[in-house]
């Protein structure tokens, strides 16, 4: 792998005289480091959604039965039920949206199974039966429906967070679909269903905004093709009782660049004519970072790699993955302009993260459950940065999923549970919910590194900048995971009066936090010294950070 002096020399001669080029303002100001962050305030890009720093939680494996629910007569401390440690945590996070119950799962789901009295409810085949091990927890094969509505929307009130129900259009007819919805908002004593509310302890309606139609409907969710899950999708968001709350409709849309759907979706949509645009609020977007074979294959079981053994390369090899995450948001958006050229519907992006071969989960047996490492915290900074750099498009996002399963920000089983450097990073991004994202220049000579005997590029560094009132917030991903970075960071027409610095790394780009081991990899935060109008400060190899940076 080439060294920084390699690079220096090599590197500064071509792209970086030109990317450096752009500084005119304070080039030559201190003229040591070789690379620069210039923030633009003028230059706003829309506020950031709180809603991008949302989660996702399936009834799959240990995610609800186990991760979420330990019960009410559980020695594990709980509130009503729900695991009190992970409670406490999320509310550290300000966790804006929870999507519930699935992912595939909501596809099979009956929601009139998971309300009423709690022993009356019925066992049901979960959908993700099948991968479960023989020796597996009965509540992961046999859904007890224990953990229903009433208890998501208990979940949802404890942490801060909207709920967002996936409603089953493979399985269930429309009209369950309203019933659900009646079941949710109707106001205290108006229906049948408000009654049964009410009857197990929720009087006030849940007033549940964010409704997904369907849910991968191209594959496990009903297998439709575009155009027929279009008029599926209208006959579902049609005269759909509201009952004073806003009901914001979500589409089931690709998981890759499957440009087809998206047009394929809107093009029928249309054939009803444009209003019908109206009831969309956005389509969904899936993309898991997968497939670590560095070009050899596009096999989803052999193109996958592990969550803990891992080479230089594959660590690059899940950055460039992530990365493709950008050129998704921009292209569907683009398509999405054809049928709606106001942009009047947003993009959803309600699963991602990386998914690994089977066989690091924390609780063995637990069925898609990884060990998050320093690498995936990295790529989550990567991901967050890109919503943040695309407010105008991203309406909402989800981290798949939230506890025990793939990109988990905790993991838990019985009475241990740690918060994973994913966790840590979502604690260090919040900052930036609900702030004014800011165009940010970027220019640092790339990472070049040996992909198995050929040489390959990654940037440098990337992030996202964001501003409210005077405090502005920067987010930067180094991804080397030798060298540090030396930067000169200005923010244009601003000086900086203080500010303090928040890192998250490690020496080992495979350290990870354990049940027995909570702490190996946290954050840690630094006061910043502060001279003249550029601030230099140096992003550690293999890191993400956060510069809270208070203006004059
Ligand atoms: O997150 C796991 C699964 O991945 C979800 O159920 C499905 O929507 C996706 O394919």
């Amino acid at each position: 792998m080439m060294q920084r002096r390699e690079f220096v020399q090599k590197g500064l001669a071509g792209a970086g005289a030109l990317l450096f080029s752009r500084w005119p303002a304070f080039a030559g100001e201190s003229g040591r480091a070789e690379a620069r962050i210039e923030i633009l305030p003028e230059e706003q890009l829309g506020t950031i959604s709180p809603n991008i720093y949302g989660h996702f939680a399936e009834n799959l494996s240990g995610v609800i039965y186990d991760g979420m629910w330990v019960g009410e007569n559980s020695k594990i401390p709980n509130l009503h039920g729900i695991r009190k440690e992970l409670v406490d945590e999320m509310r550290k996070i300000k966790p804006a949206v929870v999507r519930f119950p699935g992912g595939c799962f909501a596809d099979s789901y009956d929601w009139k199974d998971g309300v009423g009295p709690a022993d009356k409810r019925p066992k049901r085949t979960n959908f993700w039966a099948e991968g479960e091990k023989p020796d597996a927890p009965v509540s992961h094969k046999y859904d007890p429906n224990r953990f229903g509505t009433n208890e998501f929307a208990q979940f949802c009130k404890l942490v801060g967070a909207e709920p967002y129900l996936a409603a089953n259009v493979r399985s269930l007819p429309a009209e369950d679909f309203y019933r659900w919805v009646e079941y949710c908002n109707s106001p205290t004593g108006s229906t049948t269903l408000a009654e049964m509310r009410a009857g197990t302890g929720s009087t006030e309606p849940f007033n549940v905004r964010y409704w997904g139609i369907g849910n991968e409907s191209w594959g496990c969710g009903g297998n439709f093709t575009a155009q027929e899950y279009a008029v599926e999708f209208r006959r579902y968001a049609t005269w759909v009782p509201e009952y004073g709350q806003k009901l914001s409709f979500i589409a089931s849309g690709p998981n890759d660049d499957n440009w087809n759907w998206t047009r394929g979706f809107f093009e029928e949509i249309l054939r009803k004519g444009k209003e019908q645009l109206r009831s969309i609020y956005g389509i969904a977007l899936h993309y898991y970072t997968w497939n670590l074979s560095r070009g050899a294959t596009k096999d989803w079981v052999k193109g996958k790699g592990d969550a803990l053994q891992f080479d230089a390369v594959d660590w690059y090899e899940l950055m460039r993955e992530g990365d493709v995450m950008e050129s998704l948001i921009k292209g569907h958006w683009q398509v999405m302009a054809e049928a709606d050229p106001e942009h009047s519907v947003k993009l959803v992006v309600d699963e991602w993260g990386p998914w690994y071969r089977p066989g690091s989960e924390a609780t063995p047996g637990d069925q898609l459950e990884q060990i998050p490492t320093l690498r995936d915290a990295v790529l989550s900074g990567l991901t967050l940065d890109t919503f943040n750099r695309h407010p105008d498009k991203v309406a909402m996002a989800n981290c798949a999923q939230l506890i025990n399963c793939l990109n988990s920000l905790y993991l838990a089983h019985e009475d241990k549970f740690c918060v994973t450097p994913v966790g840590h990073v979502f604690a260090v991004y919040a900052a930036h919910q609900g702030g004014q994202g800011l165009r940010t220049i970027f220019s640092v000579p790339n990472i070049n590194y040996d992909r198995d005997g050929k040489s390959a590029t990654f940037w440098g560094l990337n992030g996202a900048a964001s501003l409210q009132g005077k405090q502005l917030v920067l987010t930067v991903v180094n991804p080397d995971i030798k060298n540090s970075r030396e930067t000169e960071i200005t923010i244009r027409g601003a000086s900086i009066q203080s500010g303090s610095a928040t890192t998250l790394t490690h020496s080992d780009i495979h350290a990870h936090n354990t049940f027995e081991q909570r702490n190996v990899v946290t954050p840690q935060t630094k006061p910043l010294e502060i001279k003249g109008r550029v601030l230099t400060y140096t992003f550690p190899p293999a890191s993400v950070a956060k510069l809270t940076l208070a203006l004059a």
